[in-house]
């Protein structure tokens, strides 16, 4: 079968932009993206710039935009695609500086992921006993890693992220969900976990993520990195990190919800950012807005009807999840 490939070109020492080019390729049954890319440099176009390495979706290095999704290139089918797509279009993942044609750089990605610190601080060393030792200190401990570990570092969670595509200093989803494996090792020690915490509520951090899900939809190793970052929001909320607007907006939620039974519009803001001057007269425009739309309920409005019930509800689910 004769395909045409849409493929996104761009040479930054060249080009003014980047731009599309149109190759036909004779392909075969059981052939993915990757294996027409390496067939169309080889018999078609050399100059075309193309990261792989294992071919086995193993080393993350052929992550590119098919047909408008980030996908692994070795492991996407090109009659999948044209059965979903009618076509093949290929393109760098998005978000990323491209050095050429399919090719980004991944260096914010690798300075992400370092500012973690995506190893373990452990106060004591463990024995050194041999391996026998080091098994028995893992078995003491066994952590749950939530599959966060087989994370390939293959950026296509970041490149889809829509916080970073407008912020590109948001620590983005492969380095929380890194930061959400060291979180989850008992080895590491307790000063560390409290240091690793606090510098993720800056700007930038935790509460930056909008819960979108793309990270999650996108990624090829079903690591799930919104996850990961709801679970470093409840470790920082349990530790006591509650002075950011986001753990201030969780906690006023759920205040809200269990003095009323339901989210109060009028109070939600304040409860945000408290009664500090400058808060009130950022959130002053917004709350005439809502006025004059009908949108702010009677702050002393009635409970709902239930509420009794649905405060048993709240206490029992806090008993059986007690802080750590
Ligand atoms: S869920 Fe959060 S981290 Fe994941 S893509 Fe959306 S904004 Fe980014
Ligand atoms: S979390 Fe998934 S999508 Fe993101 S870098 Fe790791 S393997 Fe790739
Ligand atoms: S070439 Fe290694 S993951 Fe695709």
């Amino acid at each position: 079968m004769r395909l045409t490939f849409t493929i996104q070109r761009f040479n930054p020492e060249v080009d003014a932009s980047p731009y599309p080019q149109d190759i036909r390729l004779d392909v075969g049954r059981g052939m993915t993206v990757l294996d027409a890319l390496i067939r169309i440099k080889q018999e078609c176009d050399g100059s075309l710039a193309v990261r792989y390495s294992c071919r086995s979706a193993i080393c993350g290095s052929c992550a590119m935009t098919i047909n408008g999704s980030e996908k692994l290139a070795c492991r996407t089918s090109l009659r999948k695609e044209l059965e979903r797509h009618g076509h093949i279009t290929v393109a760098p993942l998005r978000n990323l500086p491209v050095i050429k044609d399919l090719v980004v750089d991944m260096a914010s990605f690798w300075e992400k992921i370092r500012d973690v610190h995506p190893w373990l601080v452990s106060e004591a060393r463990p024995p050194q006993v041999g391996v026998a030792g080091q098994t028995g200190v893992r078995d003491q401990a066994t952590p749950q890693f939530h599959n966060v570990d087989a994370c390939i570092m293959c950026g296509a969670c970041v490149a889809a992220c829509t916080v970073h595509e407008v912020s590109k200093g948001f620590a983005g989803p492969a380095a929380l969900a890194k930061a959400d494996r060291f979180l989850s090792d008992p080895r590491d020690s307790p000063s560390a976990t409290s240091a690793r915490l606090s510098a993720l509520q800056d700007e930038d951090g935790i509460w930056d993520c909008t819960r979108c899900n793309f990270c999650v939809e996108v990624c090829p190793k079903d690591v799930k990195p919104m996850e990961a970052i709801v679970r470093l929001r409840r470790a920082s909320l349990e530790r006591g990190f509650t002075t950011t607007g986001g753990a201030r907006h969780i906690l006023g939620f759920t205040d809200l919800v269990e003095q009323q039974g339901r989210l109060n519009e009028a109070i939600m803001p304040l409860k945000v950012v408290g009664f500090a001057p400058r808060g009130l007269l950022r959130i002053l425009p917004l709350g005439l807005k809502m006025l004059l739309k009908g949108k702010i309920p009677n702050p002393l409005g009635h409970a709902i009807p239930g509420l009794s019930q649905l405060q048993a509800l709240l206490r029992r689910v806090r008993r059986a999840s007690p802080p750590a």
